[in-house]
């Protein structure tokens, strides 16, 4: 590619590059370095977006053309806040129809992200989506083969493999630290949002806000699970929220996922709105172990969170004791997956994460929802490039 090709060149040519290579190889979407900037839209301007905004704000690749949102207001003042001198829109059409950008944040109420993912994908706009990519399966693989359709890319939340405490304990498992894998666990819970309905409404719940944090974690340590059993239930029928005051509580507030994986391997997540948690949403003093993988030569134990870790303890040796391994997280936090698929796309160099894997974690979180309903152990059809480290 000409280093001097316009923008609109660099656009159709990652059209056409894309049929070839899409989801496999971002090399032909590479910008010469003179325009190395993506232009971006967050739609959503609530409480996510004060994380999103400042991350995004730390890539020179990378710049905030439009923030939208249906209660107009906040996208104003947080345009106001940040400096980020974009323009503002009160609906996704007017987004659309406004500045002209290259790929959308989605960071609305979860059951909005597939509407909204689609309508940008038709416009002709990459996405990286807050969790979940979609409200179902079907809705979210439909997503991702009207990308390919179109040319274009699509991703979503969480980023935790990105962490560097993810690659070692995935690489522990490749080099056969820990012997033969047989279980694992996981678990995220705090008391629960107290800002907005959504979060128990339906199409809301525990399992796609925390515990898809481990689903990614795990089914990513340990490979594609196969089937599942799950649990879910409410344990508070009522919330009270700023948005709508007292509601009914719909989706599960409390959710236990029983993953098979292959070679014997079995995992679970526990995850709720019900689990006292004295760090609240900050994990940076948390001690205890979220994640915990056993073989039949050594354990490891994930400290903190896996969205936000202080380290793992290897334990391996019969004589040794355990050791805290990779307490730094290099830069990694938990907000960064838009800034790193958008920073991919502008250098052509495919990320970690992908979103076949996102479309896997949706499918277990819709099998577990299945489960309880029938009372029976789901079959998966969803697979992901594995292993990912
Ligand atoms: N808040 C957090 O700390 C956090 C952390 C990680 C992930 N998330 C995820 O981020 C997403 C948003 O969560 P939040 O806590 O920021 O919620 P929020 O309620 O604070 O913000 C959501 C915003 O989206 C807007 N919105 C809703 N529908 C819209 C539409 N159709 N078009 C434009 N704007 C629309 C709302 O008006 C609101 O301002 C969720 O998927 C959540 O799971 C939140």
């Amino acid at each position: 590619m000409s280093r001097h090709i316009s923008r609109n060149q660099f656009l159709r040519y990652t059209a056409s590059a894309g049929a070839a290579s899409l989801l496999s190889s971002l090399e032909s979407f590479a910008l010469p370095s003179d325009e190395k900037q993506l232009r971006v839209a967050i739609i959503g301007c609530g409480s996510v977006s004060n994380r999103y905004i400042p991350h995004l704000q730390t890539s020179k690749l990378i710049r905030i053309v439009s923030l939208c949102d249906i209660k107009p207001d906040r996208a104003v003042e947080q345009n106001t806040k940040y400096k980020v001198k974009a323009k503002t829109y009160p609906n996704i059409e007017a987004l659309l129809g406004g500045e002209p950008f290259d790929m959308m944040i989605t960071l609305t109420d979860m059951q909005a992200h597939g509407m909204l993912n689609k309508k940008a994908l038709e416009a002709g706009k990459n996405v990286w989506s807050e969790k979940p990519l979609a409200n179902s399966y079907s809705e979210g693989k439909a997503l991702v083969d009207l990308a390919k359709e179109k040319k274009l890319r699509i991703w979503g939340a969480p980023a935790v493999v990105n962490s560097p405490q993810f690659a070692f304990m995935s690489k522990s498992i490749q080099d056969g630290k820990l012997g033969i894998l047989s279980s694992a666990h996981g678990q995220y819970g705090h008391t629960g949002p107290t800002w907005s309905a959504f979060f128990y409404e339906e199409g809301g719940g525990s399992m796609p806000d925390l515990g898809v944090y481990n689903i990614a974690t795990l089914t990513g340590l340990l490979g594609p699970a196969r089937a599942i059993m799950g649990m879910t239930s409410v344990v508070k029928p009522e919330r009270k929220v700023d948005d709508k005051g007292t509601v009914k509580v719909v989706a599960e507030d409390n959710a236990h996922i029983l993953m098979q994986h292959d070679k014997g391997v079995i995992s679970h997540v526990m995850c709720g709105f019900n689990f006292f948690d004295p760090h609240g949403h900050e994990a940076g003093t948390q001690s205890l172990h979220s994640i915990q993988i056993f073989g039949d030569s050594g354990n490891l134990r994930l400290i903190g969170y896996d969205w936000e870790t202080n380290g793992v303890v290897l334990d391996n040796s019969d004589t040794e004791p355990a050791k805290l391994y990779q307490k730094d997280s290099e830069g990694y936090v938990w907000q960064e997956g838009a800034t790193k698929v958008g920073e991919s796309l502008v250098k052509g160099i495919e990320p970690r994460i992908n979103v076949e894997h996102a479309l896997h974690v949706l499918e277990i979180m819709e099998a577990t929802r299945k489960s309880q309903s029938t009372g029976q152990r789901i079959d998966l059809v969803s697979k992901f490039p594995w292993p990912m480290v």
